[in-house]
């Protein structure tokens, strides 16, 4: 039976209690293999675009001293602590020669191709990948009774949705106007969404699966897509569509009647790209 998700992990991210790591619970579990070692590929990798991000907003010092002192740092700890934890439970797996290729190919490809034309809508799309991986976490704490994982998916996934915080107060005192009207939010909403579907996730998974020396299915591309359709699907199972919603709507600043009534939509829509 799973643990509640909610149960708050008596530690934080800096004082992890490596030794009480039950690795006979996750060693044969080969999904979450692949979502893990997957999600510090994407997370160290962080570094590349957060100097570009600093650079974009670099007129306003409060954002880029947020962005370079808590972000930026959190964001790449989040990598460190699932690379540790990958390592430590799935040690026949070659980490660094993995990376090394995944950052050569992410570095050239998979990167995020553009910033929104303004700073109000560059922080309505942080808000969006930010909702991403806050409920990416709280799936992958639902997959797992390992006491370990458990926690630090909780542990990242409240820092995500405290990144949301900052970038939802920096989004409402950039547009402190309204000069960007909700139809302009609306549009950066669903230009990141869609944009997240082309997934830097199958990017970082194909390399994991390509350096995994015991599965036998190497350069397979045909079995490399039946097993991200499998572990799409699963991480789909334990997805919160609800905060989602709340959390994908909260820009457009509705009216809170209008903004109750609209969250079953928004997530039935969020189901429909999910699934497509
Ligand atoms: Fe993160
Ligand atoms: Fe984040």
């Amino acid at each position: 039976m799973l643990q509640p998700t909610n149960a708050p992990a008596k530690w934080d991210l800096g004082a992890i209690p490596w030794d009480q790591l039950d690795t006979s619970l996750v060693r044969d579990r080969e999904d979450l293999f692949y979502l893990v070692t997957a999600a510090s590929f994407i997370e160290i990798a962080a570094d590349l675009y957060s100097n570009n991000l600093a650079l974009y907003f670099a007129d306003d010092r409060e954002i880029v001293e947020w962005l370079e002192s808590s972000w930026q740092k959190e964001e790449v700890r989040h990598g460190t602590t699932l690379r540790n934890y990958a390592q430590r439970a799935w040690p026949h797996f070659d980490w660094d020669s993995a990376y090394s290729k995944f950052f050569a190919d992410y570095s050239r490809k998979c990167i995020i191709s553009a910033y929104e034309p303004t700073h109000v809508l560059e922080m309505v799309a942080r808000c969006v990948v930010e909702t991403g991986t806050a409920t990416f976490y709280q799936s992958l704490a639902m997959q797992t009774n390992e006491p370990i994982l458990k926690g630090i998916a909780l542990a990242i996934r409240a820092e995500e949705i405290n990144h949301y915080k900052h970038f939802y107060a920096y989004f409402k005192k950039l547009n402190v106007d309204c000069i960007t009207n909700r139809w302009q939010i609306f549009g950066a909403v669903f230009r990141r969404v869609l944009e997240a579907r082309k997934d830097d996730a199958e990017c970082a998974m194909w390399h994991v699966f390509n350096n995994c020396e015991s599965n036998g299915k190497q350069q397979d591309l045909r079995q490399f897509k039946l097993l991200y359709q499998q572990l799409s699907r699963q991480i789909k199972k334990e997805y919160p569509l609800a905060m989602a919603a709340k959390m994908l709507i909260k820009p457009l600043r509705l009216p809170l009647k209008l903004a109750q009534f609209i969250e079953g939509p928004v997530a039935n829509c969020s189901t429909w790209i999910l699934r497509h």
